[in-house]
C-alpha cells in the first residue's frame, strides 16, 4: 500500500518524505496507497514548535464531527496522531481532516487520501510513484521510504523485496549494495542505465495478519557535469621565470568529477623526492561545489639551482587506465625592461659623460688627428684669398731684454710651423719689404693672414722696446674688429700680471687664453709633437695636404 506525497513532494529528495516537513504549504495533502495496502498518514499541522507544547490531535472524516475511532482493531483508526487504514480499501479514497488543539488555539488541516490499483501487469501505478534522482558517475542511492512507521513489534528492519521494472534479480550487478539499515540500494558507479522503475516491498505484520507495503520510484539518472575528464588545473606546459636562489611551490592542481586521483611529480624519470632528497612533495585533496573534486600535489624547491633550470617538471596522474601528463620549466627571469632603459640610461649619460671628459683631455690631440686623417672635411677653405696662414707679431730683442723673443719668433717657429707643419708665416722683421711704410704693410698682411700670433714676454721694458707700438694695437684691432681673425698668444714665460699690458692684449688673453712656452731657446731642432706645439696647430688653421706649395707664390 502506497501512501502519501503532494505533487510537489514527487520531485526529488527523501528528506522531503518524511512526515514532519514543511507540509503546512500545501492547500490539501495528497496522499496515496496502493489498495490493499496498510498506510498510516501524519497530520500536516504538526511542525515542531507545536510538538513542544501541550496539544490534542483529532482524525475526522470529511464534513463529519465524530472523530475517527482510536480502537485499534478497527480497520481505520487514530493513533498516536496518525491516521491509520489497515488495510486501505478503494472507497477509503477522500478527504479527511487533522485538528490540533492546544491551550489557546487550534487548526485545521484536510488532506487527500487517493487508493490506487496498480496497472495492468505491473506491480506498480505509473502515476503513484517516489521521484528519485541519482547523478551519473557518482554513487547513488535508492530509497524506500516511509517505512519508519512499519516496523514489526520487535523494532526490526523488515526485510526489504527489491524489483526493477517489477523483475527481481537485477541486483546482481556488482555495483549494486544492499544497504539494509537504510532500507536502500546503493549504486557505486551510476550509469545512464540505472535510470527506471524500481518497486520495493516488504511485509507488514499487524494484529496477526500480514500485509504488503511497497513503494515505486522512478530513478533519474541526471548526466553530471562531473562526467568531465579531469584537466590539469596547473601546470600547463609553461614555464615561470624565478631566481636563481629564490623560493619556489611548484603545485600540480587536477579538477575533476572523482575522488581519489593521485597526481605526482616526476624529473628527469625520477620522483621529485628522489631526484632531490630537498624536494619534499606533499598530497592535497580538496571538494568543491557540485562535486568537483581539486587533487592536488606540490613540492618546495627552497632555493633555485642552476641544474633546475636545466630539467622540464612533470605532473602526472593516471584516469581510466590512461595517463595524463603536464609539465612546466623554469626559467631565468629575463631583465625587466624598465631596469634595462633605466640602466641602460645611466650608463649611456655616464658614457656621454665619460666621451666628454676624453675629449676634454685628449681634444687637441683629436682634432689634430682628425685633421690628419680626415682632412678635407674640417679644413677651412683654402679659397679664402688669404696668403699667410699666421701673421707673427712678437718684441724685438734689446740688449736690456732678457728673453730671446729673436730666436723664438725667427728660427723655433718658423721651424716647426713652416717647415714640419707646412704653415705659412708673414714674420714682421723676415717677410717685410725694405722700403715699404710700415702700418700700410701690417695692414694689408693682416689681412691676408688667417690668424696673428702675439708672441708675449713678461718683462714690460721688452714692449717699449717695440719697434712700433702702434703696430701691434693696430695688428690687435684689425684682428678683432674687422675680420674676426683669431689671435694666439704665445707667452714665452709665465706673466704674472697683465695689468700694464695694452687693453686689447688683455682683452685677448681673458677671451683665448694663452699658450705658454715651456721649452729652451736652442736652435737644436724642436718636435712638432709636444704638447706647446700641438696646442699651437690646434689654434692654427687645418692645412690641406699639399696645399702650402699651391701658395709658395708670395706677393
Ligand atoms: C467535505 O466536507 C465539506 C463540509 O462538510 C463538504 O461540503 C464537502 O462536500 C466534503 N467533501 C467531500 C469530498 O466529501
Ligand atoms: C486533550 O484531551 C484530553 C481528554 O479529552 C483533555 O483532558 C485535555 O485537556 C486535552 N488537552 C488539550 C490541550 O486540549
Ligand atoms: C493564549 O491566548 C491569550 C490571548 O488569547 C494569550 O494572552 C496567551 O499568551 C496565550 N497563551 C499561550 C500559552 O499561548
Ligand atoms: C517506468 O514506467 C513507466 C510507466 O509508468 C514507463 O513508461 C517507463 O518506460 C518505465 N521506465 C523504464 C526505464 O522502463
Ligand atoms: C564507472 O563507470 C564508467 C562508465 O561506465 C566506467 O568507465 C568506469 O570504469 C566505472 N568505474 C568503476 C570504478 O566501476
Ligand atoms: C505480497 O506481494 C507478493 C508479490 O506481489 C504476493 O506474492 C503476496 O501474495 C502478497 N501478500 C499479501 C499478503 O498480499
Ligand atoms: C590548487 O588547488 C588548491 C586547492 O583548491 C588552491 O588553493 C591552489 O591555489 C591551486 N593552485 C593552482 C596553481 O591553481
Ligand atoms: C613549502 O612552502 C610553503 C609556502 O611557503 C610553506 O608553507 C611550507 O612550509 C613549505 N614546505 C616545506 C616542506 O618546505
Ligand atoms: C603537455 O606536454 C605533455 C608531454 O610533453 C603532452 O602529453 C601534453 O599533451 C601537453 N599538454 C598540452 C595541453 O599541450
Amino acid at each position: 500500500m502506497h501512501k502519501m506525497t503532494s505533487t510537489f513532494l514527487l520531485i526529488g529528495h527523501l528528506i522531503l518524505l518524511t512526515p514532519l516537513f514543511s507540509a503546512e504549504e500545501c492547500v490539501i495533502c495528497n496522499y496515496f496507497v496502493l489498495v490493499g495496502e496498510p498506510t498510516a498518514i501524519s497530520c500536516p499541522i504538526i511542525t515542531l514548535p507545536m510538538l513542544h507544547s501541550d496539544y490534542n490531535l483529532t482524525w475526522y472524516k470529511n464534513g463529519s464531527n465524530t472523530p475517527i475511532t482510536t480502537e485499534r482493531r478497527a480497520r481505520i483508526h487514530q493513533r498516536k496522531g496518525l491516521l491509520w487504514f489497515i488495510p486501505a480499501t478503494l472507497e477509503d479514497s477522500g478527504l479527511y481532516e487533522c485538528e490540533v488543539r492546544s491551550l489557546n488555539r487550534s487548526k485545521q488541516k484536510i488532506i487527500n487520501l487517493k487508493v490506487f490499483k496498480n496497472d495492468n501487469d505491473m506491480c506498480f501505478n505509473g502515476e503513484m510513484k517516489y521521484d528519485q534522482i541519482v547523478k551519473s558517475a557518482n554513487s547513488g542511492k535508492i530509497i524506500c521510504p516511509d517505512l519508519e512507521n512499519f516496523k514489526d513489534e520487535d523494532n526490526i528492519n523488515p526485510e526489504i523485496h527489491w524489483y526493477k521494472e517489477c523483475k527481481s534479480g537485477f541486483l546482481e550487478d556488482k555495483r549494486l549494495v544492499l544497504a539494509e539499515g537504510e532500507n536502500a540500494i546503493l549504486i557505486l558507479n551510476v550509469t545512464v542505465q540505472d535510470k527506471g522503475n524500481y518497486t520495493c516491498r516488504m511485509v507488514y505484520t499487524y494484529m496477526g495478519k500480514q500485509y504488503n507495503v511497497s513503494r515505486t520510484m522512478n530513478l533519474e539518472v541526471k548526466e553530471s557535469p562531473l562526467k568531465m575528464r579531469p584537466e590539469f588545473i596547473y601546470p600547463n606546459n609553461n614555464t615561470i621565470e624565478v631566481e636563481l636562489g629564490s623560493h619556489v611551490v611548484m603545485e600540480c592542481n587536477v579538477s575533476s568529477g572523482v575522488y581519489g586521483l593521485l597526481p605526482y611529480w616526476q624529473v628527469n624519470d625520477e620522483d621529485v623526492d628522489s631526484f632531490d632528497s630537498t624536494y619534499r612533495e606533499q598530497f592535497y585533496e580538496e571538494g568543491l561545489p557540485h562535486g568537483i573534486a581539486v587533487s592536488g600535489t606540490k613540492f618546495n624547491i627552497s632555493e633555485v639551482k642552476l641544474k633546475d633550470y636545466a630539467y622540464k617538471f612533470f605532473c602526472h596522474f593516471i584516469y581510466d587506465s590512461q595517463e595524463f601528463t603536464s609539465y612546466i620549466k623554469l626559467e631565468h627571469p629575463v631583465q625587466n625592461i624598465q631596469g634595462y632603459l633605466i640602466g641602460g640610461g645611466f650608463s649611456l649619460i655616464f658614457l656621454l659623460f665619460l666621451i666628454l671628459i676624453i675629449y676634454k683631455i685628449f681634444k687637441i690631440d683629436i682634432v689634430l688627428w682628425y685633421r690628419s686623417s680626415c682632412h678635407p672635411l674640417l679644413g677651412e677653405k683654402v679659397s679664402d684669398g688669404k696668403i699667410y696662414d699666421a701673421y707673427v707679431l712678437y718684441p724685438k730683442n734689446r740688449e736690456s731684454c732678457l728673453y730671446s723673443s729673436d730666436i723664438f719668433a725667427l728660427k723655433i717657429l718658423p721651424e716647426v710651423l713652416e717647415r714640419q707643419c707646412g704653415y705659412k708665416l708673414f714674420i714682421f722683421g723676415r717677410n717685410d719689404l725694405a722700403g715699404e711704410a710700415v702700418i700700410s704693410i701690417t695692414d694689408e698682411k693682416i689681412h691676408q693672414s688667417r690668424r696673428v700670433i702675439i708672441i708675449l714676454v713678461p718683462e714690460p721694458s721688452c714692449y717699449g722696446i717695440l719697434e712700433d707700438a702702434s703696430e701691434k694695437h693696430l695688428a690687435v684691432y684689425n684682428a678683432l674688429i674687422q675680420d674676426g681673425i683669431k689671435i694666439i698668444l704665445i707667452e714665452l714665460e709665465k706673466i704674472e700680471d697683465y695689468a700694464n699690458m695694452p687693453e686689447s692684449i688683455k682683452y685677448v688673453k681673458q677671451k683665448y687664453g694663452a699658450i705658454r712656452w715651456k721649452g729652451d731657446f736652442s736652435e737644436r731642432s724642436h718636435s712638432a709633437s709636444t704638447r706647446f706645439w700641438k696646442k699651437v696647430r690646434y689654434h692654427m688653421p687645418s692645412r690641406k695636404q699639399g696645399s702650402s706649395s699651391g701658395f709658395h707664390l708670395s706677393p
